[in-house]
C-alpha cells in the first residue's frame, strides 16, 4: 500500500524582477476637493497625499496589469514561455468571471501559463507573493508573475468626503522564481473577524440589483478604527516575519508597508525600530492609497531612485480590509538569485 504521495522538488525562490504601471491622469488635491467639503491642506496633513494617478477608460485593470507584467518580465529577463502561473491580486475587480489572471496570461501571451485571482484587499499583494512563492519552493512552478492591479476610483464615491482622498489606481507586478539563496521569508498572516465592518462594501451587487432603490456598491471605511487597528497589530506581524526569515528589525534596509497613508506609515515606521539608514516607502505621497497595487509600485519607485539596490533586505506589509494582514521579508531583486 503506497503510504505517502511523493513532495515536490524543493528549491529556493527569490525576486526576479518587478514592473509597474502608473496611468496617465495626475489628480490634485485641488482637484479632489471639488467633490468633497475638504481643503488640499487638510488632506496633505492627515494623509500624506499630494497627488495621485486617476485611470481613464482605456486604463482597464486587464490593461494595467498587462502592462506592469510585461515591464516586470523584460526586468527580469524571463521569456513569455518560461511563466507556468499568473496570480493577481485585486480588490477593485468588478468582472467575476473570467478571472483576471487569465485575461493576463492572453494579454502577455503566455504559452504556458496557468493562473487564478486572489481576494484579500491591501493585503492581496503579499498573500498573492507567499503563495507564488510557495509554489516556486515546493516545485509546483518554476517562474510566476505576480500582479497587484486596482482601479479603485470604481468603488470609491468621490462625492464621499471619508475616502474619496485616499484611494486610487495603478498597478505593480514582480516575478517570483528559483534562486541560489532563499531570497522570499516564510509570510505572517492574521486576521480579525471582529473588524469585519471597519471597511467593507456598503451593499453587494446582488442586492443592488434585486432594489435599485439602494445606493450603488461603494466602499465604506471607518478610518480611525482601521488606523488603530493597524498600529497594534501590524508592527508585531512585522517582527514575526523577520524572526521567520532570520532576520533582525536593525538587517532591514528598506521598509516597504503598504501605502496607506503617510502619517501611518511614520507611526510604524518609528515603532520598528529600524537602523538609522534603512529607507522608508513614501510613495503614497505620489500615488494615493493604491490597494494590492501599493507594494509593488513603492518597491519600484525605491529601486528606480537608487535608495536601495538589488540583494537588500526589504520588509513588506499588506494590510486591510477584513481586517487582515500578511507580512514578509525579502531580496530586493537584482543581478544575484
Ligand atoms: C481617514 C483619516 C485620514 C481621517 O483622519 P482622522 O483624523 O481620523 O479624521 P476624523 O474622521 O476623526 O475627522 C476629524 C475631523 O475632520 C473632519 N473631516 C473628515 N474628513 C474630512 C475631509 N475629507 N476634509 C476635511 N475635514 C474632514 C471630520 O468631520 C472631523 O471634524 P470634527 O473634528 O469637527 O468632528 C484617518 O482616519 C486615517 O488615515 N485612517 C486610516 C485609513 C486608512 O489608511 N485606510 C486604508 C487602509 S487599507
Amino acid at each position: 500500500m503506497i503510504e505517502s504521495l511523493r513532495a515536490g522538488r524543493r528549491q529556493h525562490s527569490s525576486l526576479h524582477g518587478v514592473g509597474v504601471y502608473r496611468p496617465t491622469r495626475a489628480v490634485s488635491n485641488d482637484e479632489v476637493c471639488r467633490t468633497i467639503d475638504s481643503t488640499p491642506d487638510w488632506i496633505e496633513a492627515r494623509s500624506g497625499i499630494v497627488t495621485r494617478r486617476f485611470a481613464g477608460s482605456e486604463e482597464t485593470l486587464t490593461a494595467m496589469a498587462v502592462a506592469a507584467g510585461g515591464k516586470a518580465l523584460a526586468d527580469a529577463g524571463v521569456p513569455a514561455d518560461r511563466i507556468d502561473c499568473v496570480v493577481v491580486a485585486s480588490m477593485s475587480n468588478l468582472v467575476q468571471t473570467p478571472p483576471l489572471a487569465i485575461t493576463v496570461v492572453d494579454g502577455l501571451g503566455l504559452p504556458n501559463a496557468a493562473g487564478f485571482d486572489v481576494s484579500a484587499a491591501c493585503a492581496g499583494f503579499c498573500h498573492a507573493l507567499a503563495t507564488a512563492s510557495d509554489m516556486v519552493c515546493t516545485g509546483q512552478a518554476e517562474h510566476v508573475l505576480v500582479i497587484g492591479v486596482e482601479r479603485m476610483t470604481d468603488i470609491v464615491d468621490p462625492a464621499d468626503r471619508s475616502i474619496a482622498f485616499l484611494f486610487a489606481d495603478g498597478a505593480g507586478a514582480v516575478v517570483v522564481g528559483p534562486g541560489d539563496r532563499q531570497g522570499i521569508g516564510p509570510a505572517i498572516r492574521a486576521a480579525d473577524a471582529e473588524s469585519l465592518a471597519a471597511l467593507r462594501m456598503n451593499t453587494s451587487w446582488g442586492d443592488f440589483r434585486a432594489d435599485p432603490a439602494l445606493d450603488p456598491p461603494m466602499m465604506k471605511m471607518d478610518g480611525k478604527r482601521v488606523f488603530r487597528w493597524a498600529v497594534e497589530n501590524v508592527v508585531p506581524a512585522c517582527r514575526r516575519a523577520l524572526d521567520a526569515a532570520g532576520v533582525t528589525a536593525a538587517d532591514v534596509r528598506a521598509f516597504i508597508p503598504h501605502q496607506a497613508n503617510l502619517r501611518m506609515i511614520e507611526v510604524l515606521a518609528d515603532r520598528l525600530g529600524l537602523a538609522e539608514n534603512a529607507v522608508v516607502a513614501r510613495d503614497v505621497r505620489d500615488s494615493g492609497n493604491t490597494s494590492s497595487a501599493s507594494i509593488p509600485l513603492a518597491m519600484h519607485r525605491l529601486l528606480a531612485q537608487g535608495d536601495v539596490g538589488p540583494g537588500d533586505i526589504a520588509l513588506l506589509v499588506g494590510f486591510g480590509a477584513g481586517l487582515n494582514l500578511a507580512a514578509q521579508a525579502v531580496l530586493l531583486p537584482g543581478q544575484r538569485r
